[in-house]
């Protein structure tokens, strides 16, 4: 009872808040036009949502309404006055695109209208950020809306590799990006330090590899260890259930499996799939030192197919995330194997190596009409120190292949667009959420601009968006994740969703006073 009264009064608080901000509109991400129209909606118990053939929405609808207002709005075919009203029409999707929606609110009523259940879906984040509170009733003033995404792909990456979160923390990151209209999960769950998704040909993976005994602490350079074991993985069954939840909140989930770098965790399960064949334990240690899969190794290959299957037959995205980053290629130059294998198949250079395998891979999703998507590093420049000045490859990568830039110069961005690869761009020194907020603060996460400076505009088109990325490394629990994490990803939202023209830092300041009302509620640590 205590607990049900202070959610009633941090609610009218936040409503507070939202009821004084009521006029300026300003919401998160800032739609594409806001026209403010005479008249204010009132809403109370009896106001029907009329959910039409977007059945899925309205009790999503219903459901986020309660939580933010403990009123239980009926669901109802239909209504003449006091409604919310959900409604389908293709022919948006001219205008509009798949994810564009139109709000309208009248003393009536509001009515969202989009081509597809994803518009729907992001009239309702809309609608819930326009909710005030006035005179002892829940109101929205007279507004209409007409929005879309700048871009396709808005991403948030959650690194599970180096430290496991669990579903409960997947599930409210997932509802914090639906709020913000994210439509992408990009799901880094195997690496170095632990194998996080259950393959039921391969148990030892996540036996073994999903275990480790101790855990640098401190920085990179540091010599200590807490000394305590830590471990974690997702059951197939888990899997599906936190697919389900994101697909209820339009949202995809990349899943990305590492090879042949970031692997010592399954070359730990299983020492054949390595050069050395020795055993190795799941290090402990951050950083790029470890041992890669041996590519040269057709057990090796149909390793990686079958867990690829596995992982296929589990997430329904067309895009497939095989990592590719931060190889070290010292153990294929001193493998006899490989190095026959490399003269066999004319490739110069360990790079070429890689893309010669990354391409076979590439071929192999291909053939299951899956689309590869990989780091920047697969396109075969050196972008490393660690690496050899000659170990660039010249090799062509597949084509139709996603490339995710964090080395993200213009230089590298124009040489994959100029041959024809989408690309999405995650600079590292503006979207990496491991960074701190001297490094990063939140102005100049706000003020990434997806489409790098110089770029001739007839490749536009080529930047399907961008993500942000939560790299687990010092991130040892979710108060450390949610603190780095909150306030930027909205940030990174309005970078993902809104025009250059409507971005506005002050305005993005204030409108946050919304959200940071929004992840008190829900118990969210944010940096202020
Ligand atoms: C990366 O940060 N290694 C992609």
């Amino acid at each position: 009872m205590l607990r049900f009264q202070s959610m009633v009064i941090s609610s009218c608080l936040l409503l507070a808040v939202t009821a004084k901000r009521l006029h300026a509109q300003r919401l998160i991400p800032q739609p594409t036009q806001v026209t403010t129209t005479t008249g204010v909606f009132k809403l109370s118990g009896t106001t029907a949502i009329v959910g039409g053939k977007s059945a899925g929405e309205a009790k999503y609808l219903q459901e986020a309404f309660n939580d933010r207002t403990h009123l239980k709005l009926p669901i109802q075919p239909a209504a003449q006055n006091n409604y919310i009203r959900l409604s389908l029409d293709e022919k948006l999707d001219s205008t509009l695109g798949k994810e564009g929606y139109l709000l309208k609110v009248t003393p009536a009523g509001a009515t969202i209208t989009a081509a597809t259940n994803a518009g729907v879906f992001y009239g309702i984040q809309s609608l819930q950020q326009l909710i005030g509170f006035k005179d002892e009733a829940f109101v929205i003033t007279g507004v209409e809306i007409k929005d879309k995404p700048r871009f396709g792909w808005r991403s948030f990456m959650l690194d599970e590799g180096r430290h496991f979160k669990g579903a409960a923390a997947v599930k409210k990151l997932l509802d914090e990006m639906a709020a913000l209209k994210m439509n992408t999960f990009h799901w880094h769950l195997t690496d170095d330090q632990g194998w996080r998704i259950e393959i039921k040909k391969y148990p030892l993976l996540t036996k073994v590899g999903g275990h480790r005994d101790s855990t640098q602490t401190g920085s990179w350079n540091s010599t200590t260890y807490d000394g305590k074991p830590h471990e974690g993985f997702y059951t197939q069954e888990q899997v599906r259930d936190i697919i389900a939840y994101a697909t209820a909140r339009h949202i995809t989930i990349i899943p990305e499996i590492e090879m042949p770098g970031h692997s010592a965790a399954a070359i730990a399960a299983y020492p054949w799939l390595g050069t050395k064949q020795t055993p190795i334990r799941v290090p402990g240690k951050f950083g790029v030192h470890y041992d890669v899969y041996n590519v040269a190794d057709p057990k090796v290959v149909t390793f990686l197919h079958d867990v690829l299957d596995e992982v296929m037959q589990l997430f329904p995205s067309k895009v497939v995330h095989i990592g590719g980053d931060e190889v070290k290629y010292d153990q294929w130059k001193a493998d006899a194997g490989v190095q026959a294998y490399m003269k066999a198949h004319q490739l110069a250079t360990p790079a070429d190596l890689q893309i010669y395998f990354t391409n076979s891979i590439s071929a192999y999703l291909a053939g299951k009409q899956r689309r590869m998507m990989g780091w920047n590093e697969i396109m075969g420049a050196k972008l490393h120190e660690y690496n050899d000045s000659k170990d660039v490859g010249t090799t062509q990568l597949a084509p139709g292949t996603v490339v995710q830039f964090w080395k993200g110069e213009l230089k590298l961005i124009n040489d994959a667009v100029s041959k024809g690869y989408d690309v999405v761009n995650s600079y590292h020194a503006a979207t990496y959420l491991d960074y701190n907020y001297e490094q990063i603060p939140l102005e100049k996460a706000y003020s990434f601009d997806p489409i790098p400076a110089g770029l001739d505009a007839k490749y536009h088109a080529k930047i399907l968006g961008t993500g942000c990325q939560m790299w687990g490394e010092w991130i040892p629990d979710e108060v450390s994740m949610e603190e780095r994490v909150y306030p930027r990803i909205a940030a990174y939202a309005e970078d993902g969703w809104t025009l250059p023209a409507n971005k506005d830092f002050k305005a993005f300041e204030k409108a946050l006073q919304r959200f940071y009302a929004r992840w008190s509620n829900k118990g969210i640590v944010y940096h202020r």
